[in-house]
């Protein structure tokens, strides 16, 4: 099949796009071209790499029919942020297209009600992304009930892979809490370090899209979660660090007011955001209607990304 990958040098692309040319299909991926992705392999060779911005085309009114072109008989749809961006696209696809797989985001879900959190449950969303996130698939499916789109839409958890910082466990992005934690040294947590994260491999993503792919029928007009077996406590993803370096952790919890002056406002802020959010997300309906085998736990997933961190020494242990 001729499959067009929109935004497919990131963190999925860089195991997805490797994943469909390995599987025989022609791949075309769409970026601006300014970045590589993280990891490389001989498969990028075979796949056609086209140079499109496409926030410019979209203001200029063309960028659905850019995509047509290229004839796809699937699109990947892995950057699309706006309800605007997604009527853009979805509006314009021709019938040839046979599967429209869009990658959204387990913030739909906003707050849970009850935990694992299903893909049935109704939606309360807060933040502008998850708000726009919801809205996406609230047209798409719409849409695919009302004129029979082939549209997919999969929510992956926090996205891990070899070549970026993992959500770590004060849930941000500082790379220093790895080292606390391998050294032995005290750690500050929020509340009671029994908020959640819910982490998938970017490998693991890249299976659901392909699967999905190869399962049209079960696939279409569907959502699914997309994260590993289980989601994390701070607490015990802290203890889980400190233990792969022989240590025990060193935890201790203040209120948030007070958390929130050790560290950095962008730390707090990020950190707001997750346990806001303690995402905590269920996978039956993936395993059952595509078959979805997640390879990597959230902590197998951290592990062999902090590893790559500390072999590239940005992690100190
Ligand atoms: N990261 C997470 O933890 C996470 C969690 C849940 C859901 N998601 C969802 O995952 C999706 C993002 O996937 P990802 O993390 O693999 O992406 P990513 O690493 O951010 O990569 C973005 C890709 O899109 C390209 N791109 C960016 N802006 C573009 C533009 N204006 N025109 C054309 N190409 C553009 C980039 O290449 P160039 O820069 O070279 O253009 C790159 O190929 C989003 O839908 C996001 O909501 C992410």
């Amino acid at each position: 099949m001729r499959i067009v990958v929109i935004g497919g040098t990131g963190h999925v692309g860089t195991y997805l796009v490797p994943r469909l040319v390995e599987e025989g299909h022609q791949v075309i991926v769409i970026s601006r071209s300014q970045r590589k992705p993280y990891l490389p392999n001989k498969a990028w060779d075979y796949a056609e790499q086209i140079t499109l911005d496409r926030q410019a085309a979209e203001l200029a009114g063309n960028f659905a029919e850019q995509v047509i072109r290229l004839r796809p008989d699937v699109v990947v749809d892995m950057i699309c942020f706006t309800l605007e961006s997604a009527r853009h696209i979805a509006e314009k696809l021709t019938d040839d297209v046979q599967l429209f797989l869009s990658c959204g985001t387990i913030w739909v879900h906003g707050h849970s009600v009850e935990v694992p959190t299903t893909e049935s449950q109704p939606r309360s969303p807060f933040g502008e992304y998850g708000i726009q996130k919801a809205a996406i698939e609230r047209f798409l499916l719409g849409e695919a009930e009302r004129k029979g789109l082939p549209a997919v839409v999969l929510h992956p958890g926090h996205i891990v892979g070899k070549g970026w910082a993992p959500l770590n466990p004060a849930g941000n992005f500082d790379l220093e809490v790895f080292s606390t934690l391998a050294k032995g040294e005290e750690l500050a947590l929020p509340n009671f370090g029994m908020e959640t994260v819910h982490h998938v491999h970017a490998d693991d993503v890249a299976q659901a899209f392909v699967k999905a792919i190869e399962k049209p029928a079960r696939a279409a007009s569907e959502c699914f979660h997309v994260v590993s077996s289980s989601a994390l406590t701070l607490r015990g993803y802290a203890e889980a660090v400190a233990g792969w370096y022989g240590r025990e952790a060193r935890l201790k919890f203040l209120p948030w007011s007070e958390w929130t002056k050790t560290v950095s406002s962008q730390d707090a802020e990020y950190t707001w955001d997750h346990i806001a959010h303690s995402p905590n997300c269920d996978i039956s309906k993936a395993r059952q209607k595509l078959d979805y085998q997640p390879r990597y736990t959230s902590l197998e997933a951290v592990y062999e990304s902090v590893t790559w961190l500390i072999q590239e020494g940005e992690i100190r242990v």
